[in-house]
């Protein structure tokens, strides 16, 4: 009666007539679901022949990143969200991924005690602003090596397109490579970094998905990326910075405050 199997193509329909954002307006899950029944595990939870609830897991290094978790109003509170997360978490256990994350967002208290029963804590918290492009100049530059920035790592992680990624020496030495690290350098020392990207979801997006170091570097990183926003006429530059990291500047719209949640598998 109750299965839990891969999702299919003609489980879009019933899955996303109950689906509204956790979060704000449409749900995301519309746009990736074509990507996500290629990419890692994307399971479906099916009752009496009918998908009742959705998970996505995606791998990476040494995590399992789980998303996407949405059951049918009719089918909640009995346990079918949790079995999913268990599902995909057995699914990574058995390919020997030793940690797994989530992000929740801050007042969707359902979710996070559902995390927590299941051994999730939380890992950090991580603030969205939004920012809009614009002419700016700025004094901040391309890092060109790890040593310049790694006093100004304090995250585990950093995102990318809505994930969470270890922010281990392999992943700095990448980003160096692949010009996504900016600082601000004041008398040969870095002062600020900034690790940015394209979005994933969106085109018209470019995010940041760590900032750190002093109020002017930080300011300088920000007019960085909006003037590369007006340059390539992005929509918005979607900012993730943790909530220690006491973000000001005139623009600079602070969003929602989100969860990351992490469990060791
Ligand atoms: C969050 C969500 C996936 C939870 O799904 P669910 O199937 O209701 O989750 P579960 O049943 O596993 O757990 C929820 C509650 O049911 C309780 N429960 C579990 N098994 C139960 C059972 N057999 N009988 C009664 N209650 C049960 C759990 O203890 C939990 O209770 P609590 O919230 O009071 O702690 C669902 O509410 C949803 O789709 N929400 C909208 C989308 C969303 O927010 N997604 C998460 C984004 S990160």
């Amino acid at each position: 009666m109750l299965q839990i199997r891969k999702a299919t193509k003609s489980d879009k329909k019933p899955i996303l007539d109950f689906c509204q954002s956790p979060y704000s307006g449409v749900d995301y899950i519309a746009d990736v679901w074509d990507f996500w029944l290629k990419d890692g595990t994307f399971l479906a939870m099916e009752h009496k022949g009918k998908p009742i609830g959705v998970c996505h897991a995606s791998f990476s290094k040494n995590q399992v990143w789980i998303e996407g978790l949405r059951i049918n109003p009719k089918f909640r509170q009995k346990g079918y969200g949790s079995s999913l997360v268990l599902r995909a978490e057995q699914i990574a256990k058995r390919k020997h991924y030793k940690i797994s994350r989530m992000i929740i967002y801050n007042e969707n208290k359902k979710s996070i005690r559902l995390a927590k029963s299941l051994g999730y804590t939380i890992e950090d918290k991580w603030y969205l602003y939004n920012l809009k492009p614009k002419r700016q100049q700025s004094l901040a530059v391309v890092a060109s090596s790890p040593r310049q920035i790694e006093n100004l790592i304090d995250s585990n992680t950093y995102s990318k397109s809505w994930k969470w990624f270890a922010f281990d020496k392999s992943a700095v030495s990448k980003l160096i490579k692949k010009r996504k690290t900016l600082v601000f350098i004041k008398n040969k020392k870095a002062l600020a970094v900034g690790i940015w990207n394209d979005s994933k979801l969106d085109n018209d997006v470019l995010q940041i998905g760590y900032l750190n170091g002093s109020k002017v570097g930080m300011k300088n990183i920000l007019y960085h990326m909006q003037n590369k926003g007006y340059l390539q006429n992005s929509k918005r530059i979607q900012i993730l910075a943790q909530q220690k990291i006491k973000l000001q500047m005139k623009d600079l719209d602070k969003r929602m405050l989100f969860c990351l949640m992490k469990k060791v598998l």
